[in-house]
């Protein structure tokens, strides 16, 4: 990943931030789709780490995590789920969206969340070492286990072993 920018600023949302990180998702997906869910999972207070990328006053970057159930026995409410991820087209393959993933793990870890999992573009994630869920026998209920936009990534190591659950993300993703 190459990163060309030494005045990137990743920081928490605010509320301030929100118009435009709602501008970032639609232009990054060309669709409303991502920004009503990041509307959808603030209003239900369901928001687990929202990060903004800035650069020069602007923001050109977001990034969510949000909780997930993974349904085993027991129950583990340790992961988070990644997504959605948003740099504005303009400022897309200068390493902004590797920055946004990587300080976006590193707090989540420090949060003390074991495990990440997400749907995304399986080319892109295994660099910050997401693998296939179905590795860890976790299954969705969107998309067959297999399919390689579902992926995950231990934070703690073990997090996920033996968990061979159904992931159940925020409501907010039903649908999309
Ligand atoms: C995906 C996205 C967040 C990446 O952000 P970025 O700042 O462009 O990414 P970086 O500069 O850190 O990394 C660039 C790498 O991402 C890869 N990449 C970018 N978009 C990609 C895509 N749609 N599929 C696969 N890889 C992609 C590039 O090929 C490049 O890889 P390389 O380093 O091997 O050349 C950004 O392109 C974006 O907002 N895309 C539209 C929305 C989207 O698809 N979000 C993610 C949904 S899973």
């Amino acid at each position: 990943m190459s990163f060309t920018h030494t005045d990137l600023i990743i920081r928490p949302e605010t509320p301030t931030d929100h118009a435009a990180i709602d501008s970032v998702e639609e232009q990054a997906f060309d669709r409303r789709d991502e920004a009503n869910i990041v509307a959808t999972l603030r209003a239900a207070g369901t928001v687990s780490l929202s990060l903004v990328a800035v650069l020069q006053g602007q923001i050109v970057g977001h990034i969510l995590f949000s909780p997930v159930e993974i349904e085993s026995e027991p129950s583990y409410e340790g992961a988070v789920a990644m997504g959605p991820l948003a740099v504005l087209p303009a400022y897309q393959r200068q390493g902004i969206g590797g920055a946004l993933v990587q300080r976006g793990l590193e707090q989540c870890q420090q949060q003390g969340y074991g495990a990440v999992i997400l749907f995304g573009h399986p080319t892109y994630y295994p660099r910050f070492g997401f693998v296939p869920a179905h590795h860890f026998s976790l299954r969705n209920r969107y998309v067959e286990p297999e399919h390689p936009a579902f992926m995950a990534l231990e934070l703690q190591p073990g997090a996920l072993q033996g968990r061979h659950g159904l992931v159940h993300l925020a409501p907010a993703f039903d649908g999309i």
